[in-house]
């Protein structure tokens, strides 16, 4: 059957799933996963959580955390007047979830729930990338691990008037990969197809999760992945909420191409970075979709 939208990627698949993963990411740099093992009753007892800590009084969001890429708390802001965020920055390194959670003032009942619906994300894009290494032929690797993390729990609070507007703004993810517990009754994810330019609904599916490939995916293929642009439209009077975790880049080593995936036919396209430099500059030059990636594009090889 020909379908017009991103690809739905069975992660119980017994044929081919390694390379299915690595054509979705090839040809969208976005997909929605079933069967990932991930109970829908954490999907949906974190989605509660996430609410009531959202709705929580602007002092005890903001805390004393210092602004900055990782920083806690993103308030209602000019650019995006709808939007707001808590973040857990590297949330699988010792501590981060639990210490979120105390300055937030999180029951214990709300702590065992981020604590296990992060860990469960985070098990599942190593799993992910463990399958993707595969299916590009490089057997063996452990995808992701100890790289830093974000998880984010975001609320989009529409009025009627903002109905028609935009509640995120058309940007790529700038790590490798983003697992996104879309709202499961409100949508308005919206992608675009790299071929065509057509933005296209992903509509939600209850229980599922939406992948998406970020810049460090695409300069870590050496242009493979399609770090995917898209955007959250306000379609419904309503408030709308979604769960992300980030998997970032490499700790401690600088973004760069897999050397397998480099030869004489497919030339390293970007100089290694390091991804918080990067992250900044995206954020200064005002690059949302990734135009920054062309400081670091490589010099083409002289042909001999
Ligand atoms: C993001 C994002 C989409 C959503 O947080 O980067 O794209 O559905 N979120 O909230
Ligand atoms: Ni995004």
């Amino acid at each position: 059957m020909e379908t017009k939208g991103v690809p739905l990627i069975d992660m119980q698949d017994p044929h081919g799933l390694a390379e299915k993963l690595v054509k979705a990411c090839e040809e969208w740099g976005c997909f929605r996963l079933v069967n990932h093992g991930i109970p829908s009753t954490v999907l949906s007892e974190m989605k509660v959580v996430c609410r009531s800590l959202l709705d929580l009084p602007f002092k005890i969001k903001q805390g004393d955390s210092p602004p900055g890429p990782g920083q806690r708390y993103t308030p209602l802001n000019m650019a995006s007047p709808y939007f707001e965020g808590l973040n857990i920055y590297d949330m699988a390194s010792p501590g981060a979830v639990d210490d979120f959670c105390t300055q937030v003032h999180a029951s214990p009942h709300q702590r065992e729930i981020i604590l296990k619906h992060s860990q469960a994300l985070f098990e599942l894009a190593k799993d992910l990338g463990g399958k993707m290494t595969e299916g590009l032929g490089l057997g063996g690797l452990e995808a992701f691990k100890d790289w830093p993390c974000q998880f984010q729990m975001n609320k989009y609070n529409y009025s009627p008037e903002s109905v028609g507007s935009t509640g995120a703004v058309m940007h790529s993810d700038p790590g490798f990969i983003t697992i996104l517990q879309d709202d499961e009754l409100v949508n308005g994810l919206e992608v675009v197809n790299k071929f065509t330019g057509d933005l296209v609904s992903v509509d939600p599916i209850p229980g599922t999760l939406v992948i998406n490939i970020g810049d460090v995916g695409m300069v870590w293929s050496n242009g493979r992945f399609n770090n995917v642009k898209h955007r959250v439209q306000c379609y419904k009077a309503t408030v709308r909420i979604s769960i992300a975790l980030f998997v970032l880049g490499p700790r401690g080593k600088r973004v760069e191409a897999a050397s397998e995936l480099v030869d004489s036919e497919h030339p390293r396209l970007y100089n290694p970075f390091d991804f918080e430099a990067y992250r900044k500059l995206r954020h200064s030059t005002n690059s949302p979709t990734g135009e920054a990636l062309e400081l670091f594009r490589a010099a083409l090889p002289i042909d001999s």
